[in-house]
This record gives C-alpha cells, sequence and structure tokens, in this order.
C-alpha cells in the first residue's frame, strides 16, 4: 500500500520503517530539511536500537523515501498518518497547530478516498478539527479521517511496533477500517490483538493508556515516601503487590520519577482536556505533583547524606530520561541537576548517549568521559537513569577515586548488600540506607527495621 507519514520524530520515523519492513511503499515528509537530508542518507536524528540499520536496509529496498515536499508524499497515498509533535502550550494544554497544518496540506494535495490518520498523541475530540479542515479547505475530495495511537517506547521503538500488544483502530467508516486493517494485516496475523472503536475512544485511550502508567509510578514514588518513615522497602512491597495479575509489577519501580517527551505532557493534557471540559481530574494533578516530589525527595538525600551542598562535587550517572536513549526532554536527572546546582554543588555528569544533549539543555553541567572521570573527587554520586553499565561499576575502583565513599540510587540500580560491604553509605529510594558508622543515624531511627532489611537483601517471592 502507499503510505505517507508526515512528521519524521520517534513516531513518525519508526512508523516510516515498521511500514516499509511489512512491505509498504512509504514516503516521509517532514518539513525540517536538515532532518530529511540525513534521512535520505540513512541517519537517524536520533539513537533508537536498531533503528539506523533498518532505515539504511528499507532505504535500499526502494520501499522507503523520504521528501521535504508534502505534495510529493501525499500523491497516490492510500493512508495517510499524521505523526508531527503536540507539545505542551504553557498552560499544559497540546499545541495543535502542526496537526492543523498537516490537515491542510493534505487538504491540498491528498488524493480521494485517502484515509487520513492521526497518530500523534492528541485530546480526545481533536480528529473532528482534523475533519473540519480537510472540509473547509480541501475542493470536494473524500477524506476517511481515523486515529491510530501509537504505544511505542523509546529504546525499544521498533520491536514496540512491529509486535504491539495491540492495534488499536478508532474509525467512523468502512473504508477506514478497511485500510488501516490491510496495512497492519502482516502484524495482526502474527498476534497482535487488534481494537476497533469509535475516533474519540481511541484518542482518549492513549492518554488514559500513559496517565495511567504514570499513576502507577507516582503511586510507587508516595509509597517510596512511605517506606523511608516505617523502615520498609518499597522495591519488596512492588514485588508483593505485583504478584497480584490484577496489579502488575510494571511501571511500580520507584526513584526520580517519570520523563520523556510523553508522560509528563499526557499526564497535563488529559488533565487540561478535563477542565476545559468541565471534569476536574484532581487525581492527575496529584500524579505530577508525586512527580516532582521524587526529585525533591533525592535531592534531600543527597543533603542527607553530604550536610551542606556548596562546593561539593556531585557525580551524575545518567542524563537521559531513562535507558536506552539519548533524549533528554524532560529528564529526571537533569530536573535533579538543576536542583543541585541551585545548592550550589557541582555537578559533573556522565551518560552513554546523551551527554551532547544534556550539554545542550544544560550548560552549567560539567561532562565527564566516563563513570570514574565523574567520579573522581566526588563527595557523592548519584544514580540517576538506569542504563545496564551502572549496575557492574567498579565499586573499589569508584571508592579510590571518590572523597567520600557516599552513592545515592535514584533507580534502586544497584545491590545494596554489595555495595555497603565495599564500603560504602548507600541511599536508596524508599529502602533502608545501608550506613557505616555504626550508630543508628537520624534516618535510621526513622527506619527501625531498615538496617536489618538491607542485610537480608532483596525480599524474594517463591513459586
Ligand atoms: C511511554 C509509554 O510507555 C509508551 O507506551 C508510549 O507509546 C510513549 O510513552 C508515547 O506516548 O509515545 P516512553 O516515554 O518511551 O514511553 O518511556 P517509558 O519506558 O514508558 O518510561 C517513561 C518514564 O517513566 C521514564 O522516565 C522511566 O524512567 C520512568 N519509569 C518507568 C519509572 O520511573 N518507573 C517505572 O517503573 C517505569
Amino acid at each position: 500500500m502507499k503510505v505517507a507519514v508526515m512528521g519524521t520524530g520517534h513516531v513518525g520515523l519508526v512508523t516510516c520503517v515498521a511500514f516499509a519492513s511489512i512491505g509498504h511503499d512509504v514516503t516521509g515528509t517532514d518539513v525540517d530539511a536538515e532532518k530529511i537530508d540525513a534521512l535520505r542518507r540513512g541517519v537517524s536524528p536520533f539513537y533508537e536500537p536498531g533503528l539506523d540499520d533498518a532505515l539504511v536496509r528499507e532505504i535500499a529496498s526502494g520501499r522507503l523515501s523520504f521528501t521535504l515536499e508534502a505534495s510529493e508524499a501525499l500523491r497516490g497515498a492510500e493512508a495517510v498518518f499524521i505523526c508531527v509533535g503536540t507539545p505542551a502550550r504553557a498552560d499544559g494544554e497540546a499545541n495543535l497547530l502542526a496537526m492543523e497544518l498537516s490537515a491542510s496540506a493534505i487538504a491540498r494535495h491528498g488524493g480521494d478516498g485517502a484515509v487520513v490518520v492521526e497518530k500523534s498523541t492528541v485530546p480526545a475530540g481533536t480528529a473532528d478539527r482534523v475533519r473540519l479542515t480537510l472540509l473547509r479547505e480541501g475542493d470536494g475530495r473524500t477524506f476517511h479521517v481515523a486515529s491510530n495511537p501509537e504505544f511505542l517506547r523509546e529504546g525499544t521503538a521498533l520491536n514496540d511496533s512491529l509486535e504491539p500488544d495491540r492495534i488499536v483502530i478508532g474509525v467512523e467508516s468502512e473504508r477506514g477500517l478497511d485500510v488501516l486493517r490491510r496495512l497492519y494485516e502482516p502484524i495482526i496475523h502474527s498476534g497482535a490483538r487488534l481494537i476497533v472503536t469509535d475516533i474519540r475512544t481511541a484518542e482518549l485511550a492513549k492518554h488514559a493508556s500513559n496517565a495511567f502508567l504514570a499513576m502507577k509510578i507516582s503511586f510507587a514514588n508516595a509509597l517510596a515516601r512511605l517506606c523511608e518513615r516505617t523502615g520498609a522497602d518499597v522495591t519488596a512491597v512492588a514485588d508483593v503487590m505485583g504478584a497480584d495479575p490484577r496489579i502488575g509489577r510494571a511501571f511500580l519501580n520507584a526513584g526520580l520519577g517519570y520523563g520523556g517527551y510523553c508522560f509528563p505532557k499526557d499526564v497535563a493534557a488529559l488533565e487540561r482536556l478535563g477542565a476545559r471540559l468541565g471534569y476536574t481530574f484532581t487525581l492527575l494533578q496529584e500524579v505530577a505533583r508525586l512527580n516532582e516530589e521524587s526529585v525533591e525527595a533525592a535531592a534531600g538525600m543527597v543533603e542527607e547524606a553530604l550536610w551542606n551542598l556548596g562546593d561539593k562535587r556531585i557525580a551524575l550517572l545518567g542524563l537521559a530520561f531513562k535507558a536506552g536513549t539519548d533524549d533528554v526532554r524532560f529528564s529526571p536527572a537533569l530536573a535533579l541537576a538543576r536542583r543541585l546546582l541551585a545548592s550550589g554543588a557541582h555537578v559533573i555528569g556522565y551518560d552513554p548517549r546523551a551527554t551532547r544533549a544534556a550539554k545542550e539543555d544544560l550548560p552549567e553541567l560539567e561532562l565527564a568521559s566516563d563513570p570514574y572521570e565523574a567520579a573522581s573527587g566526588a563527595h557523592c554520586l548519584v544514580v540517576a537513569t538506569e542504563w545496564e553499565e551502572f549496575r557492574s561499576l567498579n565499586l573499589p575502583a569508584l571508592h579510590e577515586l571518590m572523597a567520600y565513599p557516599v552513592i545515592v540510587d535514584g533507580r534502586n540500580l544497584l545491590d545494596p548488600a554489595e555495595v555497603g560491604g565495599a564500603g560504602f553509605w548507600y541511599y536508596p529510594m524508599g529502602r533502608p540506607p545501608v550506613l557505616q558508622d555504626g550508630s543508628p543515624s537520624s534516618n535510621v531511627e526513622r527506619r527501625p527495621t531498615g538496617e536489618r532489611t538491607a542485610a537480608l537483601g532483596p525480599v524474594e517471592i517463591a513459586g
């Protein structure tokens, strides 16, 4: 099938490559000339595992091309995917200008009978505006509007696209359903669940899914605050909760909280949508507040460990918003860096992929080229992103290099017994700290069972 994809950001580019790889004839278009230039040469503008190779392969197959001219991409396309950005406005509502511009271009250049598919995450009701724009600016051609939200995660995007848990199709016409069903046939055939709904339901389902996952994370982080005060271990609490299939263990990892280009903006956009329509979704306000509180909690731990932050050196391991990406947008690691810098500390950051992006976002950040350089002379090391390589740090070498042997584990990535055994003062999130002074600290006094739990190691659930 001939497919046009408007917008070649994370969702758009992965969509291009995924559709080409299942045999469709795909043209991607974007208003950013530099990006299109790079894509034509087979270079992805962002890091995504496996994407560069797949991009080169699909271009070489002749099934994938890129153009700056929307009219060229739209010519003869049976399905047009709108994958443009929907960033948050200052008031939290989604900025839908790029959606409108895309719809205008389709109205002018799209073919009669084309199915116009929203893939960008948009507030429920956006398709109505898209339809109106197509009607108002088209010259009598028929378009079929549909919603097909994307559930891919950065870092595993290609795989998520080609082997999704579910394909959600919101349609209002037989033609819309037929085209999308044919398009996804190979993926449906290999077992993905197809869910067909009306358009508003599909739009809302995407926002609801992201907001719910964010809520799970904020719930875990609120529990972490309670665990810190009771001496319980939030990781073990999450294991117990997650053993119930009605709850599920995923997205109950306490830490610095969620970041990235999706959860923060989608939680705000859903809350704002409710407010605009007369429903106050206070739960979502609280989800966002708890997320900010998580960064503050980590900063509090650094202060607890170091007393005064002025002129202290803090090594920050992980700057991306999560592992597996070079994306620093709304990164909790950078939010923590800002907070520590504001308190007078020197922050030396390291990330396997995101140092350049982090420096652009936060020029005050000093950068190191590996974890040991970052830790050299540091009074505290903070693990801020769950990169695999941080799990196997050489602890004795770090101990040797650092001014104080203090680790704040903002992602609960390290093994408390191992870190404690290497002589570190270890402060995880929502778990008992490991202290080396032999006397109960003010923290431990609030957590009478803390040290015992840490010594026992992670709780195992048999069966
Ligand atoms: C998220 C959703 O998971 C995707 O399904 C969705 O398609 C995507 O947004 C989107 O709307 O485009 P993504 O932002 O790539 O994907 O990242 P996630 O893996 O969901 O992680 C989001 C944030 O939550 C990260 O900062 C991560 O560190 C944090 N997180 C995740 C936690 O703090 N705790 C957890 O238990 C899980």
